[in-house]
């Protein structure tokens, strides 16, 4: 079954879950992330973004080593990571148990972060926050916001680079207040914090 327009081979979801199981001692068996700033969600997540990642992290672009390692990143197959991206894209944590797919709300002045993620954020991100999963741009809304935050201080500390620009300044002038204000307002957006 082809799921992914990224995917060279045709996916084996049943070797993406069997491949997968040295990945959730982090991620969590099903994908679902915990939420820490150090167990993001991958269930549901473009496979062509986690691609991007995984490869990044191979290349020291993204700094991981323990992940590299528990993983054994470095030997498996391009086949083998595509499969494991088709396999968490494909799981939808709401059939499996809705619990799994709660987000914390992040307690901040969400009307700031409205106005900062509607000016800076919105045209990429979305409005609803679900992203462009074919243009490789996350879901925010369904990622933890404690992981949300720190991966906006690798932008602000260079440690990762936004948007593929190097030059990337959307977050050069973000005061800390500002980044919480932004999370409480996208953590707002997950589908279990609608009111
Ligand atoms: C030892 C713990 C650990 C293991 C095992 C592990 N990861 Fe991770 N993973 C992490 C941490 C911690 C991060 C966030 C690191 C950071 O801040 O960049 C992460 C981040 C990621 C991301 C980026 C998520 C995003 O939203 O950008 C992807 C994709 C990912 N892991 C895939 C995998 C896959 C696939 C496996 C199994 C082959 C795996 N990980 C195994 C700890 C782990
Ligand atoms: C021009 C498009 C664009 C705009 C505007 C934009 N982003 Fe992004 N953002 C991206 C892309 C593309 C990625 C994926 C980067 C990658 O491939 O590593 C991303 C990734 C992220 C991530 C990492 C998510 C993860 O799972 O690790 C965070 C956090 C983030 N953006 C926050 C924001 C915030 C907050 C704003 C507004 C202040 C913003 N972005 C504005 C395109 C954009």
């Amino acid at each position: 079954m082809l799921i992914t327009p990224f995917a060279s081979h045709a996916v084996d979801l049943e070797n993406g879950k069997k491949q997968a199981r040295s990945c959730a001692l982090c991620h969590g068996h099903y994908g679902q992330g915990t939420p820490g700033p150090a167990s993001p969600r991958l269930a549901g997540t473009p496979a062509g973004y986690m691609i991007k990642q995984i490869e990044a992290y191979i290349n020291e672009d993204r700094i991981n080593p323990r992940m590299v390692v528990t993983s054994s990143l470095h030997s498996l197959s391009e086949d083998d990571i595509d499969d494991i991206a088709a396999y968490y894209e494909s799981i939808n944590l709401d059939k499996i148990n809705p619990v799994l797919n709660h987000i914390p709300l992040w307690r901040g002045d969400v009307a700031l972060g409205r106005e900062l993620y509607e000016g800076d954020c919105k045209s990429c991100h979305r409005k609803n926050g679900m992203g462009k999963s074919r243009k490789g741009i996350p879901a925010l809304a369904l990622q933890y916001p404690r992981y949300l935050f720190r991966q906006i201080k690798m932008f602000q500390w260079d440690k990762r680079v936004h948007d593929d620009d190097p030059e990337d300044d959307t977050f050069d002038n973000l005061s800390d207040k500002e980044i919480e204000a932004l999370l409480s307002y996208v953590s707002s957006l997950a589908p279990n914090n609608k009111k």
